[in-house]
């Protein structure tokens, strides 16, 4: 029987509401005991007096390009990314070329995850066919085949009735529509935020209306139909009220916001920083804030990375024409620890709640805690490290991040997935790209 010892770390486990120094106990790849003390003969010993002891993290909407965009990344780069990172579990958006519309490209996905994937895989396929938004694809197909919920991220499903119909099944299914909310004719043609800035930088605007009309329109569906809606990347301050509104009528809803959300304002893409455009766009100083206050009262439920790698062609060029995304699973959990949790908006636990136990759920994966019989997923970490965030050493095969350069608090040591160790001392244990 292979054990494992890890001990002395402050073990954070928002499922089990653990917070404190303790031994953590691994046979055969599976979480035995959670104690102060563990004694066991024979055990490999991970000393962590000093580290944070977490479960994996779980994103939920992460971009792996495969199949289709080799150049960007792949299931062996991305997963590598996310183990770095610390994501021991990721679910992949289905705009992939061809998408994730059909229960061939879904079991494509599951099984190149098996044979290349470092991390666990979980596909999210597409809603409507060609994510063209206009017809259903086969969910219940998708389902059987290993999806986890239906997404056409990357646009969004402008036809309500489409919509409709996709919560409806959803609702049969149990199983959610992630909704990526941007009103598309308003947003045409823009490539930031609209205000000021875009004004004095010459380039079109995406407002923030574009995304609150659909949360809105999003919001009012599930009211009226049932559903279950879970809402990709909430940008804007209004986004949030929208959510916290519906929440308190009682109205069944969820929501993510990623890092750069809570870190970045539209300022970033001033100099015409590629590496700073995505979609929804960086937006208002009051909307960075008012992201944060989501966060801090539970309005906002996830935080997801929105891993979205492009490769230099696609943003090496004018501000335009260059690709929407940032890569984020390498930069997310050191963000988070050095935005939200040092500065107190979010205690450990909190912070911790919404990278793993609540992404788990939403989603009803049986990931995201160190309970006794768990698979052992388990992140450690130093939070008192500073790193400065090197894009040449990412394990993504893109470099698509405007955080380059940056201090942050938090370095991934030791990433665990079912037993085995992807990461050790900081590097991926076969760093074969
Ligand atoms: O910036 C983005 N990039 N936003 C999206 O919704 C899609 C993503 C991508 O696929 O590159």
């Amino acid at each position: 029987m292979a054990k494992i010892i890890i001990k002395n770390g402050l073990v954070v486990d928002p499922a089990q509401k653990i917070s404190a120094i303790m031994d953590i106990l691994i046979v055969d790849g599976k979480i035995a005991k959670i104690a102060k003390t563990i004694r066991v003969s024979g055990a490999k010993i991970i000393n962590a007096i000093g580290l944070l002891v977490l479960p994996g993290l779980v994103d939920l909407h992460t971009h792996l390009r495969d199949p289709g965009q080799s150049e960007k990344e792949t299931i062996a780069t991305g997963t590598k990314a996310a183990a770095k990172g610390g994501f021991t579990s990721i679910c992949c958006m289905a705009n992939t070329n061809p998408p994730a519309d059909s229960p061939a490209v879904v079991r494509y996905i599951k099984d190149k995850a098996a044979s290349q994937g470092v991390v666990n895989v979980y596909p999210i396929a597409a809603v409507t066919k060609g994510l063209r938004g206009e017809l259903l694809a086969e969910m219940g197909l998708n389902l059987q085949a290993g999806a986890v919920a239906f997404s056409d991220d990357g646009r969004p499903i402008m036809d309500a009735r489409i919509m409709r119909l996709a919560l409806e099944y959803s609702r049969q299914f149990g199983v959610p529509i992630i909704a990526h909310c941007e009103e598309a004719n308003l947003a045409k043609d823009g490539v930031m935020n609209e205000g000021a800035l875009s004004t004095a930088m010459g380039l079109p605007g995406i407002p923030a209306l574009a995304e609150e009309l659909m949360v809105a329109r999003d919001i009012r569906l599930v009211k009226e139909y049932g559903g279950s809606l879970h809402i990709a990347h909430i940008s804007t301050a209004r986004s949030v009220d929208l959510v916290r509104q519906a929440k308190k009528q009682g109205i069944s809803v969820t929501c993510e916001t990623c890092p750069h959300y809570f870190t970045l304002t539209e300022a970033a893409v001033n100099n015409y920083n590629t590496n700073a455009k995505v979609n929804p766009p960086l937006r208002t100083e009051a909307d960075v804030k008012a992201i944060k206050r989501g966060l801090k009262d539970g309005t906002i439920d996830i935080i997801a990375t929105d891993h979205a790698p492009h490769n230099i062609e696609l943003k090496d060029i004018e501000f335009n024409s260059a690709a929407f995304g940032m890569v984020g699973l390498e930069t997310a959990l050191p963000l988070v620890l050095t935005e939200l949790v040092n500065t107190k908006i979010l205690s450990l636990s909190q912070a911790i709640e919404k990278l793993t136990l609540v992404p788990a759920r939403r989603l009803k994966l049986d990931k995201g805690t160190l309970m006794v019989g768990a698979e052992a997923d388990v992140v450690i970490v130093d939070p008192r490290v500073q790193i400065k965030v090197e894009p040449s050493e990412f394990a993504s095969k893109s470099h698509n991040t405007p955080f380059a350069g940056r201090a942050l608090y938090g370095k991934v040591l030791f990433t665990v997935v079912g037993g085995k160790f992807v990461v050790t001392n900081g590097q991926l244990v076969s760093n074969d790209k």
